[in-house]
């Protein structure tokens, strides 16, 4: 993407939040490539681990995947095609990362578009607690896309494990975020003055 392998943008939003372990997720074929371009990343601040996902069994799956790396933390999950691009993502990304840290919710965010029913579409109330998430629906109930960018408390490992997968055989990270939801622990937080590409 312009003159950056597409990897560049999702690990620089990372590190726009402050985190600097992080576990690289991929096909057994594309890894390595991964692996050759970035190496442990010790020469750009980073601590980089990889990890294998086997089949395209769903978002979710990371959690599962992720068991050991993410220890007793709490976590925050970026999607590899998903981009950033604001003055105030520093700022927002870091003041998430303590919310979550210090609070027993996770939290998603919400972008504003005029085709919600192409992603995960987030309802929400005046106090920014969600109120109703569904993936891909006919009929959106807002206007709200959730983008692929996700800070959960440690509980999402065992969340994840009791997913089912959907009809298209996924652990969906939309049943993740519902079960958060069903316990009111479900925050949203809207990028108004951020550039988001899926
Ligand atoms: C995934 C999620 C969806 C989210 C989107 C953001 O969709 O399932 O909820 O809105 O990423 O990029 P997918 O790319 O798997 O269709």
């Amino acid at each position: 993407v312009y003159n950056n392998p597409m990897i560049h943008y999702p690990l620089s939003t990372l590190m726009l939040s402050g985190i600097r372990d992080i576990l690289i997720i991929s096909t057994p074929k594309d890894i390595k490539h991964y692996e050759k371009l970035l190496g442990d990343g010790e020469n750009i601040g980073l601590n980089l681990s990889y990890a294998i996902q086997k089949k395209p069994r769903g978002i979710a799956e990371a959690f599962i995947i992720g068991e050991d790396f993410i220890g007793k933390d709490d976590v925050c999950l970026i999607l590899g095609d998903n981009i950033f691009y604001g003055k105030i993502i520093p700022q927002l990304l870091t003041k998430t990362y303590n919310e979550v840290s210090d609070n027993d919710y996770s939290i998603i965010f919400g972008y504003n578009v005029h085709d919600s029913g192409r992603y995960g579409v987030v309802e929400f109330d005046n106090n920014f607690n969600a109120v109703s998430i569904e993936e891909k629906p006919e009929q959106p109930k807002s206007n709200y896309a959730i983008v692929g960018l996700y800070f959960y408390k440690n509980d999402v490992i065992s969340l994840a494990k009791n997913v089912k997968p959907s009809q298209r055989g996924e652990l969906e990270i939309t049943t993740v975020n519902q079960e958060y939801l069903k316990q009111n622990r479900l925050k949203v937080k809207l990028l108004d003055s951020v550039f988001w590409l899926d």
